[in-house]
């Protein structure tokens, strides 16, 4: 039997596809029913999550203007995710729902409530997606003068799932007994304080939720560079990875790998998604003709540009379109610009906006849903695991792309053998962990 592989989703709470004629949505995405919709289709297909992504602004990063990103609806409108996880949970039954939350937008005991309601909420089937925000405008969207330097964020990160994860279990797991002949609801002598004292955090406790179904809801985490990726080894159950091709995938795993043992976990603990964007046809000529249709379009070159100028605070307009880009470096998300970049490649700012399927897919998934499922498999073959984290090319979300995933690449997957049929548990942690 081969090795089974976990199916994630990777999506923003923002507008779906709106402007070809297949595709259309009306304003009713922002009540969620669209979203909703879709997380039901994807549980139909048993993923284990859907992860919602999250910014925390209207990004004026590309052109030092705010339209590029309202002009294209990139990133913006976006609605809170956490509010999104709330309604998807309470459509659902199964599917794993995560959702970003910033620590810079937080107080610690304010995410930990949060994220211990929605793991009560969906009975265990939450996540949180671990942020610090790599963007000057998100800090002073929060109240910062600074985005503070990426070595810096990622300490604070630490102390902040230190402090989130002692709070997460002030409640003894048999803290409520509901006992009726002494009328005790909650027995005192099983909540405890936490009196933590950072450097940056502070907080007393406990939490004023009760120990949560999962006992703390599951851990994700999306940092491509080296401190990045420690903080994800020591911390995260499950990683969304960018890595450049198979090459890339197996290095990325196996030093996620590496760092979680040397930090005295066990790294099967840790499952590592790999990021791609597959266009599906009947045939591969179809399939490659509906891709070159997608992406060479101004709009899709400039979504793609406005999108790398918002994670990365580089402006992108200032570099001509059919010339090749000079080094660059950033305190945003440097696992993503590396992605972009392609360094050494030769290729112009055009050639990378439009390469493949977008620059966050690890690899070029374009074909018939045999051929696509067949590369996916040979793929999870050579990097040993964990499996795939699914997304559209940019602005491409819509019923018609989810479809041809569920309805068209799942079942040639299953045909394989490679991904689960049915859920084998009721909560997230357990799905993940089942092989
Ligand atoms: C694929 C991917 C998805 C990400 N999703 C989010 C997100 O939803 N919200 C957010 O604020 N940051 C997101 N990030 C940013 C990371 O959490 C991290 O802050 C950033 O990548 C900077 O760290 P790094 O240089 O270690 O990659 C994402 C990063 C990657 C690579």
């Amino acid at each position: 039997m081969p090795k089974k592989m976990h199916l994630g989703w990777f999506m923003n709470y923002a507008p779906p596809q709106w402007l070809n004629p297949f595709d259309r949505v009306n304003s009713s995405w922002a009540n969620a029913d669209f979203h909703i919709e879709m997380a039901k289709m994807l549980e139909g297909a048993c993923f284990d999550y859907l992860m919602i992504e999250d910014t925390l602004m209207v990004s004026d990063a590309f052109g030092k203007s705010s339209e590029a990103a309202l002009k294209h609806a990139l990133q913006v409108p976006k609605l809170d995710a956490t509010v999104l996880a709330g309604a998807v949970a309470k459509a659902t039954t199964k599917l794993g729902v995560i959702a970003t939350a910033s620590i810079l937008s937080y107080p610690p005991f304010t995410l930990a409530r949060m994220i211990a309601s929605l793991d009560h909420l969906s009975d265990g089937r939450f996540g949180w997606n671990i942020v610090t925000s790599g963007e000057e405008q998100a800090a002073h969207n929060v109240g910062l003068d600074t985005l503070p330097p990426r070595q810096q964020r990622y300490d604070m990160a630490d102390e902040f799932v230190e402090v989130v994860t002692k709070l997460l279990a002030s409640w003894d797991e048999d803290a409520v007994v509901m006992d009726r002949e002494t009328g005790t609801f909650v027995d005192h002598t099983k909540v405890h304080e936490v009196n933590f004292v950072g450097k940056f955090y502070k907080s007393r406790g406990p939490l004023n939720v009760p120990r949560t179904p999962q006992g703390r809801p599951v851990y994700l985490q999306a940092g491509g560079s080296p401190r990045g990726r420690q903080f994800a080894a020591e911390t995260a159950d499950s990683i969304v990875a960018i890595a450049e091709g198979i090459d890339g995938m197996i290095e990325y795993r196996a030093d996620i790998r590496g760092r979680a043992q040397a930090a005295g976990r066990n790294p099967d603990d840790i499952k590592v998604m790999f990021l791609v964007t597959p266009v599906l046809g009947d045939t591969a000529e179809d399939a490659e003709a509906k891709r070159y249709k997608m992406v060479n379009t101004d709009a899709f070159i400039t979504s793609q540009l406005g999108m790398i100028s918002t994670v990365t605070d580089i402006d992108f307009s200032q570099f001509p379109l059919d010339e090749v880009l000079p080094p660059l470096t950033t305190n945003g998300e440097q696992g993503s610009l590396n992605k972009f970049m392609q360094a050494g490649s030769g290729k112009t700012v055009r050639e990378l906006a439009t390469t493949a399927t977008g620059f966050a897919s690890c690899l070029p998934l374009v074909g018939t849903p045999a051929d696509v499922a067949a590369k996916m498999t040979d793929a999870m073959e050579a990097v040993g695991g964990d499996g795939f984290l699914l997304t559209t090319p940019l602005q491409h979300l819509s019923r018609r792309y989810v479809t041809d995933i569920t309805e068209g690449l799942v079942p040639a997957l299953r045909d394989l053998g490679v991904v689960r049929e049915s859920y084998e548990y009721d909560t997230l942690r357990e799905n993940l962990l089942a092989f």
